[in-house]
């Protein structure tokens, strides 16, 4: 096995010229200007899954963007690990926070930073060299597949139909995914859970038009002061959320997993200065690890309307703009809170304006026990890489086609992430660490021996 560790330090500066390969390319889903940039990553993606040994590989056409499909399947009575990442990333902007420019990947102080470092470009290339290792050395122990999305960013919306069409292309045992984070290098853990999503866009219509806001202010309503009002209501002085309804169905920890949760090791102050916050914010009664992983958050994502130019303009807008989505956990669904959301948010505007509520996108929570065989091999993986056994943790974010993998699949998902809360994925300055990236390879070249010893 330390033929593994080897075999990593000495081709560490390869991978990495080869990742930067990848993160130089804008690969931005959400704006149709990178289209091009988009499908040329696809087709990166494919030759790099070539290169290291998978066959028939293509770029599977949907809707939107391609679907990269790779595979290498030694003997179909083996069991199969189907793996799954994701080429796009998200908008880099504001591009003046950046410290170097998102697509011109430089590393520093032992970390890569870039627009996609850790999400998913540098957490998915683990899986191509783990693989590569593992079909060089002549050590594939099971079948893999591959299947690399590029409009995860944008709610995966092509893939439902891809995986209902493709049932049985995708058959296998186990998805293993790296695109989550995990506590630290010190106190690795294992994501047991994802947050489902249900995302609005709302518009508020006073006056037919804009007006002074001295002529008329004060007497017609100004849409951005309701919307205003309207979102301060959502919440109540606990941060409770107030739409009626909205924990109606939320799966309640038994007294016996809080206390494993409190166990969880976390540092508070840390977090904080992290931050620059002097306080944290959130529901009454919950510690922050139940607060991201547990229980169900909304927040507004974005707020505007009226004058926002230079100066001073007096006016009185005739319309106001938010986008608000709230995460939400087992069992809770995106389709009973959107129902819910809708309903209330036009229930609660006053009668002196307009909304419309516009539904976004959404998905649904996800939450796996811990007495599988699946998750029996990713600890036991990990207590191979880090001399640990891993701490089982629920993530605040989503990847909304796990649940879908379970639902039209069958097939359970091990989230075996490698990067950090502090990579600043989504933000400017995102990086990864080259040690998460080699200790990363290592857990999953770990894995499928694991996993397919167990499955024997
Ligand atoms: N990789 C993230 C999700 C994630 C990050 C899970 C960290 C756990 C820990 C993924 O790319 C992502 O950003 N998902 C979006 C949802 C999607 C529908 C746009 C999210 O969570 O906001
Ligand atoms: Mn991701
Ligand atoms: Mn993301």
């Amino acid at each position: 096995m330390s033929d593994i560790k080897n075999y990593l330090d000495n081709n560490m500066d390869r991978f990495l010229n080869e990742l930067i390969d990848l993160l130089k390319i804008p690969s931005i889903s959400a704006d149709s200007t990178y289209k091009e940039d988009t499908r040329r990553t696809a087709e990166m993606v494919r030759e790099k899954l070539e290169a290291a040994g998978a066959e028939n590989t293509e770029l599977c056409e949907t809707e939107g963007y391609p679907v990269v499909y790779g595979d290498k399947i030694i003997d179909p009575s083996l069991p199969t690990i189907l793996v799954y990442g994701h080429y796009d990333v998200q908008p880099p902007d504001p591009l003046d926070l950046w410290d170097s420019p998102p697509f011109e990947p430089v590393i520093k102080d032992g970390k890569i930073y870039a627009r996609g470092a850790a999400d998913d470009k540098g957490q998915m290339y683990m899986h191509v060299k783990a693989f590569e290792y593992l079909n060089k050395e002549s050590e594939l122990p099971c079948n893999v597949k591959f299947i690399i999305e590029g409009e995860e960013e944008v709610g995966s919306v092509n893939l439902e139909s891809f995986i209902k069409k493709n049932k049985e292309k995708l058959k296998a045992d186990v998805i293993l995914i790296s695109d989550t984070s995990m506590l630290s290098l010190e106190n690795p853990s294992i994501t047991t859970g994802l947050k489902g999503l249900s995302y609005f866009e709302v518009e508020v219509t006073g006056p037919n038009r804009d007006l002074h806001s001295g002529v008329y202010g004060g007497a017609v309503a100004n849409p951005i002061n309701t919307l205003c009002k309207m979102i301060a209501s959502l919440k109540d002085e606990n941060n409770h959320i107030s739409i009626p309804g909205f924990y109606d169905n939320v799966l309640e920890a038994s007294e016996e997993e809080r206390s494993k949760m409190a166990e969880t090791p976390f540092d508070l102050d840390h977090y904080k200065s992290k931050l620059g916050i002097d306080e944290v914010e959130g529901e009454k009664g919950f510690s922050t690890i139940e607060r991201t992983g547990i229980r169900p958050t909304l927040d507004v994502n974005g707020i505007w309307g009226g004058y926002t130019g230079e100066g001073a303009k007096t006016v009185l807008p005739s319309k106001a703009y938010a986008k608000i989505s709230m995460r939400l956990v087992p069992n809770q669904s995106d389709k009973e809170i959107t129902k819910l959301f809708k309903e209330h948010f036009e229930k609660i505007a006053p009668a002196s304006v307009k909304v419309k509520v516009k539904p976004l996108h959404g998905g649904e929570p996800y939450v796996t026990p811990i007495d599988t065989l699946e998750y029996q091999a990713a600890s036991e993986a990990i207590e191979r890489s880090f001399g640990k056994t891993p701490i089982p943790v629920r993530a605040g974010g989503s990847i909304p086609i796990v649940a879908l993998f379970e639902e039209v699949l069958q097939i359970k998902t091990i989230l075996l992430g490698f990067g950090l809360d502090t990579d600043a994925i989504h933000s400017p300055n995102e990086h990864y660490g080259i040690d998460n990236f080699m200790k990363g390879t290592e857990t999953i070249i770990h894995f499928y021996d694991t996993f397919s010893n167990l499955k024997k």
